[in-house]
């Protein structure tokens, strides 16, 4: 299915080195959105001690880009030995790139990715009142079973085929060239 993204955006992985990127982004939502992300209010320093964790531990970091700048991000983060097979989502969109289906294009590549990787079950810690999350994740009820009567959500993914695996390859490269194409034109610009 092709993603409807606002004119000029894109989604793609985060590449090693960029993690200032995505604590930027972090740290540009606005408090009703950090609050949803996080379950709760949180400082700056607890935001950028979390994205410098999220790197070290191996995410794999999708990224909403639109002018040189990191928008939205969607994490899928391995919960560990203890627990195989299992991973966290996680989303957070800026408020005024909310509501223009960069959500709904983040969760289906961290669906893919997670597939991709094997995991069976991702859990989304998702405040009860999250509306919007939840509208979101009804939209992927084929593959997505979330109880909202409790913070945490369940989703099954199925397993990789050669396809899956072939159309995250497909988005890798096409994001790549994507990046390359933008840095030239700012370049060019400046
Ligand atoms: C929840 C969140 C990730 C959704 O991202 P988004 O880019 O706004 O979502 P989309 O534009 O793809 O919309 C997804 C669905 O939500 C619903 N929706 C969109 N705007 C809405 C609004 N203002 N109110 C209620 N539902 C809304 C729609 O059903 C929409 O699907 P549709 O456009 O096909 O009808 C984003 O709003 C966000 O980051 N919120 C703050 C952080 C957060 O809550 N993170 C989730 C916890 S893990």
């Amino acid at each position: 299915m092709q993603d409807v993204l606002p004119e000029g955006g894109a989604i793609r992985k985060l590449w090693v080195g960029e993690g200032a990127k995505y604590r930027d982004h972090m740290l540009r939502l606005d408090p009703a959105s950090r609050q949803s992300r996080f379950g709760g209010g949180v400082s700056d320093d607890f935001i950028a001690s979390y994205v410098d964790l999220s790197i070290s531990l191996d995410a794999v970091v999708h990224g909403f880009f639109i002018g040189g700048l990191m928008r939205a991000a969607a994490e899928l983060r391995p919960l560990g030995l203890r627990f195989p097979g299992q991973a966290e989502a996680a989303m957070s969109v800026e408020k005024s790139w909310q509501s223009h289906g960069v959500g709904s294009a983040l969760l289906r590549r961290t669906l893919l990715a997670a597939r991709n990787r094997g995991f069976r079950l991702l859990h989304m810690a998702c405040l009860a009142e999250n509306r919007r999350m939840q509208q979101l994740a009804r939209k992927f009820d084929a593959e997505l079973s979330f109880d909202f009567g409790n913070v945490v959500g369940e989703v099954e993914s199925s397993r990789p085929t050669a396809l899956s695996l072939m159309r995250e390859m497909m988005a890798d490269s096409h994001g790549f060239a994507t990046a390359m194409l933008d840095l030239q034109t700012r370049m060019l610009r400046a």
